[in-house]
């Protein structure tokens, strides 16, 4: 899964995976390893944030996921908590006229019921504001498990089935995924995780079936877009072959 990065063949913007997601690991590694508070990582690393969001649309990504925070993170401190939320609305707030100007639409994946009151208020006004951009789709992962996901897309289905509303006939693979916050969207052709480790952490296991997974030892807040595109690169270079014998890099799966 770690690949070398020394890869000489540009990027071909004909083979752009359609859906990237992100896992965003190592604010705290970076900030101890400065010396510094934990918050100060989370800081950088949202800064980190704006720039892969700026690059995707431009490289032509449809969709671009980030977990910025998982079900289990809630388990943190109070006070990182906390900062986290503040970060995230000073996040939600500032990025609003970006996110227009490039024509990006905001969705959230995850518990947004969650989250501070504030923090959603400010969430919902980007949502509404971006919600007929076309050019990219970033899915922020907020209080986002997959476990949590699946299970709610349990009840929801056994809820129409005892409604009356579907039979057991009708649960099909596309009827899950239909039923999971990515709905609707490809899913993820590349996984991209930082900061060396080998884990989903409980990220997109269900869209994850046959995702290409790279593993980065740089910490997030020193990802830039020079490293995304290596990866890209690298990417570009995998044969997927779901299972089958003929080779090709493809993004409709
Ligand atoms: C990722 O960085 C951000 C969140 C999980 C919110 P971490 O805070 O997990 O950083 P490390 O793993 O401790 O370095
Ligand atoms: C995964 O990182 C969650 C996010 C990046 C938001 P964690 O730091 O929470 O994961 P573990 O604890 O190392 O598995
Ligand atoms: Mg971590």
């Amino acid at each position: 899964m770690k690949s070398n990065l020394k890869n000489d063949v540009p990027l071909d913007l004909e083979k752009i995976p359609a859906h990237v997601a992100v896992i965003m690991d190592g604010n705290g590694r970076w900030a101890k390893k400065k010396l510094m508070n934990r918050v100060k990582g989370h800081e950088k690393g949202s800064q980190t944030v704006r720039t892969i969001v700026t690059a995707s649309a431009r490289l032509g990504i449809n969709v671009l996921t980030l977990y910025a925070f998982s079900t289990e993170n809630w388990g943190r401190p109070k006070a990182e908590v906390t900062a986290l939320m503040m970060l995230l609305k000073k996040f939600i707030v500032s990025e609003r006229d970006e996110l227009q100007k490039n024509n990006i639409r905001l969705n959230i994946i995850g518990q947004k019921y969650r989250l501070p009151e504030d923090v959603q208020k400010e969430i919902d006004i980007t949502l509404e504001l971006t919600r007929n951009n076309t050019r990219m789709i970033l899915n922020l992962a907020l209080s986002y498990g997959s476990r949590e996901e699946i299970t709610s897309a349990v009840k929801n289905i056994a809820q129409k089935i005892s409604s009356k509303a579907l039979c057991v006939e009708d649960i099909t693979q596309d009827l899950i995924s239909d039923h999971l916050y990515t709905r609707g969207q490809p899913d993820p052709d590349l996984i991209i995780r930082t900061s060396g480790e080998y884990r989903l952490s409980n990220f997109l296991m269900w869209q994850a079936a046959y995702s290409e997974i790279f593993i980065s030892d740089v910490l997030w807040p020193d990802f830039s877009e020079d490293v995304f595109i290596e990866i890209l690169k690298d990417y570009q270079k995998r044969d997927r072959r779901f299972g089958k014998i003929e080779c090709s890099i493809s993004n409709d799966g």
